[in-house]
């Protein structure tokens, strides 16, 4: 390990054992981070995941890490305001960092206010299961806000792991993460009803290897683009009205609320394709209901 990764002699705790708690705990034990205390809500995980790290569990209530460099908060977002709330009269560690990405720093209020500094380092990848390697987190996005000794400590871990820090301050939050649903759950509704479409007109399920295909393709593209909206292909962005206002004709008699989200997209992308400056056709919008 390079001594820029080394996180030796970095001394931190934990509460919250979850999949992204447990994840990041072994990605700082990899990288020679000393893992002191572990705290849980069930004494079973919290207790299995302290014994395999050379942890000891604890009670949140009587949890006190003053003295340690990090706290980890990885505890569901409901819960993180309450969970601050039972640590903070209690000394904590230098620095306090969750990993929510809905919410910035100032969920962690009364720990910063008992003298922690305080801050996010929210990981923008998905946690199916818990995942041991740090080398997960290799290229993934690490967005940070909170204190500057917060932020700093963050910044180093994002780093250790290969990771990509980036500050996105408490204003930006919740547009930030809704943008994150839209870039991952958003893409697969949107594979969702194209399935439902196919489905519908009989097509066999190997009709949804092609569509996975093209949806791998046209991600692929977007994310090497310098303007994703040039990455955009289809008949709407081709300006082919014609073509789209055939096809929407028929989907509006099968499904009417699909119709409507799909209108809504075409005119999202007459949007970026005209803000891009398109030297083609310039069309109107796809229906007179619902132009942009
Ligand atoms: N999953 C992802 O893909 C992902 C990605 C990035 C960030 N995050 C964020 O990371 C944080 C943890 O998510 P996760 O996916 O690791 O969730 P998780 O696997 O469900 O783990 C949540 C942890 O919080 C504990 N907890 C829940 N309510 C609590 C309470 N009232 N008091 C004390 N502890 C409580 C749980 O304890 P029990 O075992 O007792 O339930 C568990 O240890 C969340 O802020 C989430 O938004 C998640």
């Amino acid at each position: 390990m390079s001594t820029a990764k080394s996180l030796v002699p970095l001394r931190f705790s934990l509460v919250g054992p979850g999949r992204v708690g447990t994840s990041l705990a072994h990605w700082l034990v990899a990288r020679g981070a000393e893992i002191v205390d572990i705290g849980g809500r069930n004494p079973e995980p919290t207790a299995s995941l302290a014994r395999q790290l050379g942890a000891s569990p604890a009670k949140i209530d009587r949890l006190q890490t003053g003295g340690q460099a990090l706290l980890l908060l990885a505890v569901a977002d409901p819960a993180l305001e309450s969970v601050a709330t039972r640590l903070a009269d209690r000394t904590q560690a230098a620095v306090v960092l969750h990993t929510a990405g809905a919410l910035d720093a100032s969920v962690l209020a009364p720990l910063r206010a008992a003298g922690s500094s305080t801050g996010s380092l929210h990981p923008l990848m998905a946690f199916p299961r818990i995942l041991t390697d740090p080398q997960e987190a290799a290229g993934s996005v690490f967005a940070l806000d909170g204190d500057p000794e917060a932020q700093a400590l963050a910044h180093r871990l994002a780093l250790s792991w290969d990771g990509i820090p980036v500050p996105v301050p408490a204003a930006a939050r919740p547009i930030y993460h809704l943008a994150a649903s839209l870039a991952a759950g958003g893409v697969v509704t949107l594979l969702a009803a194209a399935s439902e479409m196919a489905h519908q007109q009989g097509l066999p399920d190997d009709i949804m290897k092609g569509y996975f295909a093209l949806a791998r393709g046209a991600v692929e593209q977007a994310s090497r683009s310098s303007d994703i909206s040039s990455a955009i292909t289809g008949p709407v962005a081709r300006g082919d009205l014609d073509t789209f206002r055939r096809q929407i004709a028929i989907l509006e008699k099968l499904d009417k609320s699909l119709a409507q989200a799909v209108i809504g997209l075409a005119n999202l992308t007459l949007r970026f394709k005209s803000e891009q400056g398109d030297p083609g056709d310039r069309p109107e919008a796809p229906t007179g209901r619902s132009g942009p």
